[in-house]
Parts: structure tokens; C-alpha cells; sequence
């Protein structure tokens, strides 16, 4: 059998399959079910800025009050808040064996930032920030948004000496551009990318809805193709996320350079036990390919070690369109 472990962020992991942050990695029994199944390390649930925020600033007592964004706000603070967190991150220490991967959702370097030092003392190993600001404002440069995400970065990274990584979409400008100066910035990790709720169209009822909260298995050609074309340059581990729901699909990503991989969609469809398949099946393959281990072959396919790296580059579909 071939020798699965890797590093991420520092860390010796048993195996390149994490549990990415959602409700699974929320409660304790969920996270040791993963553990079980020989999931590697666990990203928890986002705590969301604002929830941080809210303590910080006394429920009640600020501009939002009474509106919907608050209401909404006030309620998930009530289900899952700051204490709830912070007992998460130690009960998740004392309760299992892999590293724990604390994850914040947050969109600017405001007084929340001071909450990664509690989260430091907490126990946590790691701490991801989820970082999105739609670029949907027409009036905002793309100088400007990326800015907030190295002024975030900068500002956490003041708060705590425990790795940082950060999750991010590919919503950018000069996306190969933004993610090296990330990787620059003293983080430890990049993920690539964040899949969000996007909405749809329910003609029948004439209404916009949720799309399909889970992924599918092609999305994963996304992170594969930028992980491939940046992890020969970037100064920190590239993590791919979405898409990722077989055995296959992970040594593909190893392949292209990614130091492990992250799940969620596979696991909410297929069940905790599907981790198991994909780790056997990840090892039949390790075996029919003769791969000894994870480390030799990672990144053996990355655009700088392939013949022909410009497909990684190759956008349009000419050969198609010429010969239809
Ligand atoms: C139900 C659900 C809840 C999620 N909650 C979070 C969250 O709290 N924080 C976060 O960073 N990502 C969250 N995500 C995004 C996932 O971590 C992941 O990035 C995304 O689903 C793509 O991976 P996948 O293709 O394996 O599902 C959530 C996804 C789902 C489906």
C-alpha cells in the first residue's frame, strides 16, 4: 500500500482528504463520525464576522437593529454563538486525533479580528478565514477589493501565530496575479476555491430560488486547472475544493500540485462511510499506477512539469469549433 500522508499547513496528515467547513464539521458527533471514516483533518462550521462583531458590540445596541439583516443575524448568533464556537474548537481538540482547522466567513479587517486570538487559545491548529466580497458594485475598482483581502490577512495574521489559510473564489481580475501576492502575504495555505449558493429560476412559480447547493464532479475541473497552472509559483500549499467526490478526483488534484484535498458535497450525498471508499479506492490506484507516495507525485503533473503546459492555458474550444 502506498504511503498517503502529506503536509498541510505545517502538518503531517495521514491522508490528502479533509472535511471542508459545513454543518458536518458543526458538532462534535459529526466530526468524530468523520474521523472514524479517516478523514485526515476537519475544517469546522464558519463563524460568520458579523456573529463576532454583534458580541463585541452588545446585541441591540447598533444602527442594524430591527432590520432584516439583523434579524437574521441576531437569530443565528442565538443558535450557534461566539462561547458555542470557542467550546466547539476545544471539545474537537480533546475529542479527536487530526488537526482542527477553526474557519471564519468574513469580508473586512474590523474589531472581529481580535476573536482570532480566543480561537488561538482555544486549541485550534489552524485558522482558514473565508474571505468574498461580491465584486458586484460597479462603483468598486478591483484595486480596491483585493486590497481588503491583504488588509484582512495582515490584520488576522497581527492576532495569532498559528497558521492562517484563506479560502477564496476565482472572482478576480488577474486571478494567477492575486492568489501569488496572497501566497506572498504569510499565509500558510490557499484554498482554491469557495462554491457559493447561487440562485435559479423557478419558472413555474415565477420565482428566483437556491441552485443546487451541492456540487458536482465536473466543477472539479476548475481548481484543477488553476491549482496545476499556480502550484509550481505559489509560496504556500494550494488546497483544492469543489468538486472533489472520488478517489480519482483526489489523486487527480495531488497530480496538479495541491497538497491535499477538501470534501463536502461528496460526503452530504454519499455519506461519512463514502470517505473510506475513496481512500481505498485512492490506494488501488496508487498501487495500479505504482506510486510508492503521495509526496513523490505530487504536483508531477503541474503545467511546469507536463510537455505540453499550455493546456492548461488553452481556453477555447478551436478544434471543436473549426471541425463542426
Ligand atoms: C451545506 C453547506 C454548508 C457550507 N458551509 C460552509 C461554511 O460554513 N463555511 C465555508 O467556508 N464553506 C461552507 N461551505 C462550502 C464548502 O466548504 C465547500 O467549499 C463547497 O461546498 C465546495 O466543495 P464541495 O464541492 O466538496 O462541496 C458549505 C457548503 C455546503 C454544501
Amino acid at each position: 500500500m502506498a504511503d498517503l500522508t502529506t503536509s498541510y499547513l505545517g502538518f503531517k496528515l495521514k491522508n490528502p482528504i479533509i472535511a471542508g467547513s459545513c454543518n458536518l464539521t458543526g458538532s462534535i458527533d459529526k466530526i468524530r463520525e468523520l474521523e472514524d471514516n479517516g478523514i485526515s483533518a476537519i475544517v469546522l462550521k464558519s463563524i460568520f464576522e458579523e456573529q463576532i462583531s454583534m458580541e463585541i458590540r452588545s446585541i441591540g445596541q447598533d444602527a442594524m437593529a430591527h432590520t432584516e439583516g439583523y434579524d437574521y443575524i441576531s437569530q443565528y448568533t442565538k443558535q450557534f454563538n461566539v462561547e458555542k464556537y470557542l467550546n466547539l474548537i476545544r471539545d474537537a481538540k480533546e475529542k479527536t486525533d487530526i488537526p482542527v482547522i477553526a474557519s471564519i466567513n468574513c469580508i473586512s479587517d474590523g474589531e472581529w479580528v481580535s476573536f482570532a486570538e480566543k480561537i488561538t487559545s482555544a486549541g485550534a491548529d489552524a485558522l482558514e478565514l473565508n474571505i468574498f466580497l461580491l465584486p458586484g458594485d460597479f462603483k468598486k475598482e478591483a484595486d480596491t477589493i483585493e486590497k481588503s483581502y491583504f488588509d484582512i490577512i495582515k490584520a488576522v495574521s497581527n492576532q495569532t501565530n498559528i497558521p492562517v489559510s484563506v479560502k477564496i473564489s476565482s472572482y478576480f481580475t488577474a486571478l494567477a496575479n492575486t492568489i501569488f501576492r496572497i501566497s506572498l502575504s504569510g499565509v500558510s495555505g490557499i484554498v482554491l476555491f469557495n462554491r457559493f449558493f447561487q440562485p435559479d429560476i423557478d419558472i413555474e412559480n415565477m420565482e428566483v430560488v437556491a441552485a443546487d447547493i451541492y456540487s458536482t464532479r465536473r466543477e472539479n475541473s476548475h481548481p484543477l486547472r488553476w491549482i496545476g497552472m499556480l502550484s509550481d509559483n505559489a509560496k504556500c500549499d494550494l488546497v483544492a475544493s469543489t468538486g472533489v467526490h472520488e478517489g480519482e478526483d483526489v489523486l487527480k488534484n495531488i497530480l496538479v500540485g495541491a497538497k491535499a484535498v477538501q470534501v463536502v458535497s461528496s460526503i452530504y450525498k454519499n455519506g461519512p462511510l463514502h470517505i473510506k471508499k475513496m481512500l481505498d479506492d485512492l490506494n488501488i490506484l496508487m498501487d495500479k499506477k505504482s506510486f510508492f507516495s503521495i509526496s513523490d507525485i505530487t504536483g508531477k503533473l503541474s503545467q511546469k512539469n507536463i510537455e505540453n503546459p499550455e493546456i492548461f492555458e488553452r481556453v477555447q474550444f478551436m478544434k471543436y469549433y473549426a471541425n463542426s
